[in-house]
């Protein structure tokens, strides 16, 4: 691991598996979503406009999902650290449940988009949401039956890119949790981070397609890895 006298700045990438011990599934395991959802049909513009309503279904589950969950002792110690933490944090999660937020991180950016948001292609406007959107209900704001999960889908352009690569640019330390290293851009999120001379660290369950790109990878469940991480950054340990 390249030693750094201090670390100061800190970008934290989050996938599902952190949000695996909260009960939501992820996408690649045996147990996958996308096991059982073809990608094409639930996560791309194109299946939206061949099959809106079972667009619309998959993701209104998903919402209640979210709901449902709770924030893991992972999602918590990420919270401890956003208070806590006096140097620059940026917690950046391709998730789309709001369980950093509910577990007191405020630093959080949703690349992906949220399962508790709408967006209105009639009028753009973006509300949030915790009903269902099966049956068309209108747009609070424009009143037309047009309104969309606000998730980006495969084809789509990640949100808040420009925020992200500009703190990658000043980060000392990247930090990757629970993801599988699948899908890019956030997949190559570690090449830049390292390009400018950030330290890596991996924290996932098994090794991901990216765990050579790091200087360290911890291998276990993110509820027991994070709190250990989140206490030697806060001197705790
Ligand atoms: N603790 C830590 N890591 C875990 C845990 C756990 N309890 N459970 C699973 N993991 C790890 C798995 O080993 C795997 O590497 O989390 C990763 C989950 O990988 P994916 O299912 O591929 O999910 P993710 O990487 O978030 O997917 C990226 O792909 O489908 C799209 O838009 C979707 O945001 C998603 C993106």
């Amino acid at each position: 691991m390249r030693h750094m006298a201090i670390v100061r700045n800190i970008v934290i990438l989050t996938g599902a598996g952190i949000s695996a011990e909260s009960g939501l599934r992820t996408f690649r395991a045996e147990d996958g979503l996308w096991e059982d959802h073809p990608v094409e049909q639930v996560a791309t513009p194109e299946g939206f406009r061949r099959d809106s309503a079972l667009v619309q279904r998959f993701y209104d589950e998903r919402r209640a999902n979210v709901l449902a969950a709770q924030p893991n002792a992972a999602h918590l110690a990420l919270g401890q650290l956003d208070r806590e933490w006096q140097g620059q944090l940026l917690i950046v999660t391709q998730n789309i449940d709001d369980l950093h937020e509910r577990a007191g991180a405020g630093r959080a950016l949703h690349m992906h988009g949220e399962a508790l948001s709408v967006w209105c292609i009639a009028c753009d406007a973006r509300h949030r949401w915790e009903e269902t959107l099966r049956d068309g209900p209108p747009c609070p704001s424009c009143g037309k039956a047009a309104l969309r999960p606000d998730i980006v889908w495969f084809g789509e352009m990640p949100y808040r890119m420009d925020e992200i690569y500009a703190a990658l640019s000043r980060a000392d330390l990247f930090v990757s949790i629970g993801t599988s290293g699948a899908v890019y851009p956030a997949a190559g999120f570690v090449q830049e981070a390292t390009r400018c001379g950030a330290r890596t660290l991996e924290l996932n369950l098994e090794r991901s397609l990216g765990s050579g790109m790091f200087d360290e990878t911890r291998l276990g469940p993110a509820s027991e890895l994070v709190p250990a991480w989140v206490a030697e950054m806060l001197g705790g340990d």
